[in-house]
């Protein structure tokens, strides 16, 4: 195996693969109905990865490092491949993590296929437990009580699950007192997101976003919390134990304190582009390269010297970018590219 870094001497560790673009909710901060409409252009079958493409990338990526694999989409669950995407994963190429972001809906259906197919664990996006509030926060006026039967259903057969809330000021925080507890109760480890500035069309204002430092404040003044320290270098979420004892939360601020400097996370679009940043505004296109007829050696040179030139810390650059009034450059939307 040869390990690959990038100009800020960042590892490739982490690759994301977004199997689908398409999405049965329409969340407005990531996939808006107005814009996600019925005349939308989806990704053709054609243009998708088909499943023997996607393990021969994922084999050459994890021949430069990549010990860790995340199915995303638009929605993962959305393509039945998904569980034999997962075994051959594990089982041909062994990947020590495999882990899959799911908003849930169809998680009942799907949890034992994916325990059988030897999947690590999974983060179940809940927003709110509140019918009202979640199907503003899905777009759908879908109620919770499916997701969270989904969320049983994975847990009861052994599979570990985090939670992922996304935070937007006067729509979901005043719920972060009873997921905290909901969540608590069950064992499973919520995090909270600060809410983005991904793609170009989710109206994204900065008053909506609640810094991390405020929801830590809020909770800890109800459950005292205590710092736990990384369990990897460059984790995404800053992690807090109940000082009871009773689990932990995570914080994911990418907003108010962004975390480029240690980022190993590389990702590849459904249609198989890759990209080195959520907030990339182009793609390699790597899944030509393959049609193309590049053999694995030369596939793995490829995408090591795509790695080697990557100097992208976006988050980082938004605080001066903002301070400055200087306009948001075009990126790619987080349905395409996968969370
Ligand atoms: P684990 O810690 O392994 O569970 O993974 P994770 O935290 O990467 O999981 P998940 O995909 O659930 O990430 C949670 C959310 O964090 C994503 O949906 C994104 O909103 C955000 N996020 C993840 N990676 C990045 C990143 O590289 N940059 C930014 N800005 N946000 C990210
Ligand atoms: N801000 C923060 N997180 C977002 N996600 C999607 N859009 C945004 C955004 N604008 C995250 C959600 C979801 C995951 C797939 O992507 O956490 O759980
Ligand atoms: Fe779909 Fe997830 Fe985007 Fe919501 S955040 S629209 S569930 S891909
Ligand atoms: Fe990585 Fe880009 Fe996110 Fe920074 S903004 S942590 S470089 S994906």
């Amino acid at each position: 195996m040869s390990e690959v870094h990038d100009t800020f001497n960042r590892p490739l560790r982490d690759l994301r693969i977004s199997v689908t673009d398409r999405c049965n909710f329409r969340c407005p901060y990531c996939m808006p109905k107005e814009v996600f409409g019925a005349d939308h252009a989806f990704l053709k079958a054609s243009q998708l990865m088909a499943l023997p493409e996607l393990v021969r990338i994922a084999r050459a990526f994890t021949a430069l490092g990549v010990g860790k694999i995340r199915l995303t989409g638009g929605e993962p669950l959305l393509r039945a491949d998904v569980p034999d995407l997962v075994r051959a994963l594990k089982h041909d190429l062994r990947v020590p993590d495999v882990a899959l972001t799911t908003n849930g809906w169809l998680l009942e259906k799907f949890a034992p296929a994916l325990r059988a197919a030897g999947l690590d664990r999974l983060n179940v996006s809940v927003d709110s437990l509140d019918d009202t509030t979640a199907g503003k926060m899905n777009g759908q006026g879908f109620p919770v009580a499916r997701v969270l039967r989904g969320i049983d259903a994975a847990a009861g057969l052994g599979l570990p699950v985090k939670i992922n809330m996304v935070v937007r000021r006067g729509v979901n925080d005043h719920e972060l007192l009873a997921m905290a507890e909901y969540f608590r109760e069950r064992g499973h480890a919520l995090r909270f997101i600060e809410f983005m500035d991904v793609g170009n069309t989710n109206d994204w204002r900065r008053e909506q976003v609640v810094p991390a430092r405020e929801i830590v404040d809020r909770l800890g003044a109800v459950w005292p919390l205590e710092p736990v320290g990384p369990a990897y270098r460059g984790e995404v979420a800053a992690r807090y134990r109940y000082a009871d004892g009773r689990g932990e939360i995570g914080l994911i601020s990418s907003v108010t304190e962004p975390f480029c400097k240690d980022c190993n996370r590389a990702r590849l679009s459904a249609d198989g582009k890759l990209f080195t940043c959520l907030f990339a505004a182009a793609g390699h296109d790597v899944l030509d390269v393959l049609r193309k007829g590049a053999d694995d050696a030369a596939l793995i040179r490829h995408l090591g010297g795509l790695w080697a030139g990557r100097r992208d810390r976006y988050s980082d650059e938004r605080a001066d970018r903002l301070a400055r009034g200087e306009p948001v450059p075009a990126k790619i939307e987080m349905s395409y590219i996968g969370g």
